[in-house]
């Protein structure tokens, strides 16, 4: 059956290339992110839909859903991407304001998000894509790590609640991208994967989840 992915943080870094081989691999594709060009492509049956939203809005997300609702009548996808960071510091040095932050993006947001497309018709899971910081203790880590964890534990209740569909967090280990650069300015780049690369291993461990669910 004809499939369409959603995707958060299309623009830039994991999010793009997981857009770009999901469309390659002939699913329908919406992705968004707040600096998006709006654009619409097609490639034989397969329609690939860039918009502008804020993961934080809920009127944004509301839009977007319906829009989905409407013009994709298939089986759907969630991946839920988009990520907001700090640069890495002790508790002690931290802004408990960067925390509120986190949180709006990574866990409210995304959950807004989550809820809203587990609403509409034929929707088979949900993604999150999470990173080694939720469980693992790096100094400077805590904010973003309990965020991730945060929304590893909502992903993984709902595959207790929700049976049949597929909820998954994956991590795709660490990337040079914009919010690595963000995080670890200093990093050595050559030790970090592209996220082309990551985008490989995070859609074969999709398809492989999907595959064994039935889908
Ligand atoms: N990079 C790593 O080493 C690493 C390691 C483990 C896990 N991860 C996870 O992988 C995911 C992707 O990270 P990345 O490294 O690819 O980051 P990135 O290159 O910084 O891309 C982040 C994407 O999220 C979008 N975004 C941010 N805030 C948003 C908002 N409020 N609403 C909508 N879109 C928003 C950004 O676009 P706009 O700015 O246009 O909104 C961008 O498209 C994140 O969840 C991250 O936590 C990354």
């Amino acid at each position: 059956m004809e499939k369409t992915v959603l995707i958060s943080g299309g623009s830039r870094g994991l999010g793009k290339a997981l857009s770009d081989l999901f469309f390659r691999e002939g699913w329908n594709v919406v992705a968004f992110s707040r600096t998006a060009t709006p654009s619409e492509t097609r490639n034989g049956k397969a329609t690939f839909l860039v918009r502008r939203a804020d993961i934080r809005l809920e009127r944004d997300m509301v839009e977007l859903t319906n829009m989905i609702g409407e013009k994709f009548p298939t089986q759907k996808l969630l991946v839920l991407n988009a990520g907001a960071i700090t640069p890495s510091r002790p508790f002690i040095e931290s802004d408990v304001g960067d925390l509120r932050r986190l949180l709006e993006t990574n866990v409210i947001g995304s959950s807004f998000l989550l809820s809203l497309f587990l609403e509409l018709s034929n929707t088979i899971g949900a993604v999150h894509i999470t990173s080694d910081a939720a469980t693992h203790n790096y100094p400077g880590w805590g904010f973003y790590g309990s965020t991730k964890r945060a929304m590893d534990h909502i992903i993984a209740n709902l595959a207790v609640e929700l049976k049949g569909k597929v909820f998954l967090s994956i991590d795709p280990g660490d990337m040079d991208t914009e919010m690595h650069r963000i995080a670890e300015p200093d990093a050595d780049r050559s030790l970090l994967k592209s996220p082309d690369s990551a985008a490989n291993e995070v859609y074969f461990r999709i398809k492989e989840a999907l595959e064994n669910a039935g889908y």
